[in-house]
């Protein structure tokens, strides 16, 4: 895998959605202990959370199971109801409840899912699937022969060639990789500015997981499209994202540019990530002492119903200082490597003056 080339730098009026200290903590339902208390226990599964979208770029945001990542995506895709924060659509507050604000927000914002058998009905075909899409978003044109055009265009879109081999197919009748680009035909079917992609390739044979990621990207360049790339898998981040967020426990802990994040991490959680990736480069270095450090950090992701005060991480760091238990930290920013973005990590290591 090689890096992704430099993106062009970006402007404000490049942003399309945005998400100011989004947050959403799930209420735990109440035992027979807790009904003699006033405490509500929840979930802290996503907190304060900013993110940036931007046309014609690919944001990642990577972090173990359990990290939030998926709330993240329902919250932008307003599948849930946030607890805190602002979601702004081209600048524009954005909250809607059901109904046709929802239906209009879905034809620029559209959600892929990990798993695209189950997002397919299994009853019906591909024609029908696409057609339903394309209907419902006003797009289908008028009469059969603009619908056929219509319909054939998605799925050249996204490679499936010739569209009449696939249009009357079952989803069984197609393989993984089929039937996910099936699923992005049918997001594209709402011509949408952004895509949510939440693991869109981790379910798919690792021989066909390149092909679909190149899709995505051939479909960013070509329509412009905001790309939110969701995946436990760092490495793929810096081959296919331009913009890299890690995410440990509900928080964001670091961002930048991709290649820098992936090259030069710097919070010691994105270390432990990167080197928890199989790497055959490093199998050479094993018994390597300066290799050795956040490996030996070990430990679970903490519970996230009375998750660790100050950094989240704090238990499981090997750099752990005093302060790291009590005080939050905010995101510092760090000193631009050759990209000229902005590169920060939330952590105390970098405060002015910490030893390092
Ligand atoms: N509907 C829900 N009700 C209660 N808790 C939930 C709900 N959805 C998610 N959670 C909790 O929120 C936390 C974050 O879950 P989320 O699915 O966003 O993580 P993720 O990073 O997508 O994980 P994975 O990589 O396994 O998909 C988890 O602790 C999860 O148990
Ligand atoms: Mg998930």
């Amino acid at each position: 895998m090689t890096a992704t080339p430099a993106a062009p730098p970006t402007t404000t009026d490049d942003v399309v959605l945005e998400a100011e200290n989004l947050t959403k903590h799930f209420p735990v339902r109440r035992g027979l202990r807790d009904l003699f208390t006033k405490e509500r226990k929840a979930v802290h599964a996503v907190d304060d959370i900013q993110l940036t979208l931007r046309r014609g770029r690919v944001t990642a945001l990577v972090g173990e199971s359990g990290s939030g990542k998926s709330t993240v995506a329902r919250l932008m895709a307003q599948l849930y109801k946030r607890t805190d924060g602002d979601i702004r659509l081209h600048g524009d507050l954005i909250t809607v409840n059901g109904g046709r604000a929802f239906r209009a927000y879905c034809r620029r914002v559209q959600m892929i899912f990990q798993d695209p058998f189950a997002s397919l009905n299994p009853v019906h075909t591909v024609r029908y699937h696409l057609t339903r899409a394309l209907k419902i978003h006003g797009r289908a044109g008028n009469g059969s022969a603009d619908l056929e055009q219509n319909l054939n265009a998605l799925l050249l879109r996204v490679q499936l060639t010739p569209p009449e081999r696939y249009l009357d197919k079952f989803p069984h009748e197609l393989s993984g990789g089929q039937r996910q680009r099936v699923s992005i035909a049918r997001a594209l079917g709402a011509n949408p500015e952004v895509l949510l992609a939440d693991e869109p390739v981790s379910m798919l044979d690792v021989s066909i997981r390149l092909g679909v990621l190149n899709l995505l990207r051939d479909l960013k360049e070509r329509l412009d499209l905001a790309i939110l790339y969701i995946t436990h898998d760092i490495a793929s981040a810096r081959y296919f994202a331009d913009e890299t967020l890690v995410m440990y426990a509900g928080r964001m802990v670091e961002g930048g540019d991709s290649e820098t994040v992936t090259q030069n991490p710097a919070h010691p959680y994105t270390r432990l990530l990167i080197e928890s990736a199989p790497d055959p480069d490093r199998l050479d270095r094993v018994g390597d002492a300066k290799d050795a450090p956040e490996d030996e950090a070990g430990g679970e992701p903490p519970s996230l119903i009375a998750p660790p005060t100050g950094c989240r991480f704090h238990p499981r760091c090997v750099h752990a200082m005093p302060k790291c238990s009590t005080d939050l930290p905010p995101r510092f920013e760090l000193p631009l490597v050759d990209s000229g973005q902005a590169h920060w990590a939330a952590c105390w290591l970098y405060e002015e003056g910490a030893a390092k």
